[in-house]
């Protein structure tokens, strides 16, 4: 038996154009936001040397599942694990197993969650033990780099104008931005359009109109900025091995400027040395 397709059924699906959301979708992000917020609160004080990235996983899997949620990246394009955990010279995309965090380590751990439909997308840094200056400051810059970038973000707005202002951050302080990973829009789709550039110019790109969601998520190396993805087809770390760091956010825009809704309920976005 064949159906006709409907043509007008409203499938969601990536196109080019940027989705302006409603009242109704903001409440479901504040949702998604806030649980995914709570996860990443969860395993703080899990971050500690001798703890396996295997370890984080299990626990925030079973956080996720246990508070009515499903883990968007397990299953994702194949990937088998829900979150990403990614180690120093490690830029994105580092795939939990048996690895031992020790003293000294950075690693980001970046999660993504569906409550009713809507995904809540956001990653943080820890530092394992003490980390050296170096490696401190590197985040520092990371983050700062994301709260210039969120701080621009307001209705008659352009991406170029979050890009340039992360990229200004990070190149101040002589480390790189990332070309070859970028933030995106978010909502009912994990990775919708646009892509969400952490480099730029002023006043290019789409203008920010109120209701759109997205994730920006810069990723800084101390050194260059380039990468290459390891065999496991995930991997992604930097070519002159160099340490790297990330942070991000799902945002929405309003009518007046930016909606967090990955904010931490706890105050533990940025580490604390
Ligand atoms: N959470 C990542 C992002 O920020 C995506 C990870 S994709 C995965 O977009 F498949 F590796 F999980
Ligand atoms: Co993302
Ligand atoms: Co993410």
């Amino acid at each position: 038996m064949y159906e006709t397709p409907d043509l007008d059924a409203d499938v969601l699906v990536r196109t080019h154009e940027i989705r302006v959301h409603d009242a109704e979708g903001f409440e479901g992000m504040r949702r998604a936001g806030r649980l995914v917020a709570e996860a990443l609160d969860m395993i703080t004080p899990f971050v500690v040397p001798g703890v396996t990235t295997g370890e984080l996983d299990d626990r925030i899997r079973e956080f996720t599942l246990d508070h009515g949620a499903l883990p968007a990246c397990l299953g994702y394009k194949g990937y088998e694990k829900t979150v990403c955990t990614s180690i120093n010279h490690v830029v994105c995309h580092g795939i939990p197993g048996d690895k031992v965090l020790k003293d000294g380590d950075i690693v980001n751990v970046d999660h993504t969650v569906i409550v009713d439909g809507w995904h809540g997308d956001s990653s943080r840094m820890f530092a394992v033990g003490s980390v050296n200056a170096r490696a401190r400051k590197l985040i520092e810059v990371t983050y700062d780099s994301l709260e210039a970038g969120l701080a621009v973000i307001r209705p008659g707005a352009t991406f170029g104008d979050i890009g340039y202002a992360i990229q200004q951050v990070v190149e101040a302080n002589r480390m790189s931005v990332v070309r070859d990973f970028c933030g995106h829009g978010i909502g009912q789709l994990f990775h919708d359009s646009p892509n969400v550039l952490h480099y730029g110019r002023r006043g290019e790109g789409a203008v920010l109109k109120a209701g759109m969601f997205f994730t920006v998520e810069p990723m800084v190396n101390l050194g260059k900025p380039h990468v290459k993805v390891l065999s496991d087809g995930w991997t992604a770390v930097t070519r002159d091995k160099s340490l790297s760091a990330q942070c991000e956010h799902t945002v929405g825009v309003t009518e007046d400027g930016v909606e967090l809704f990955s904010a931490s309920p706890a105050g533990l976005f940025r580490p604390t040395f």
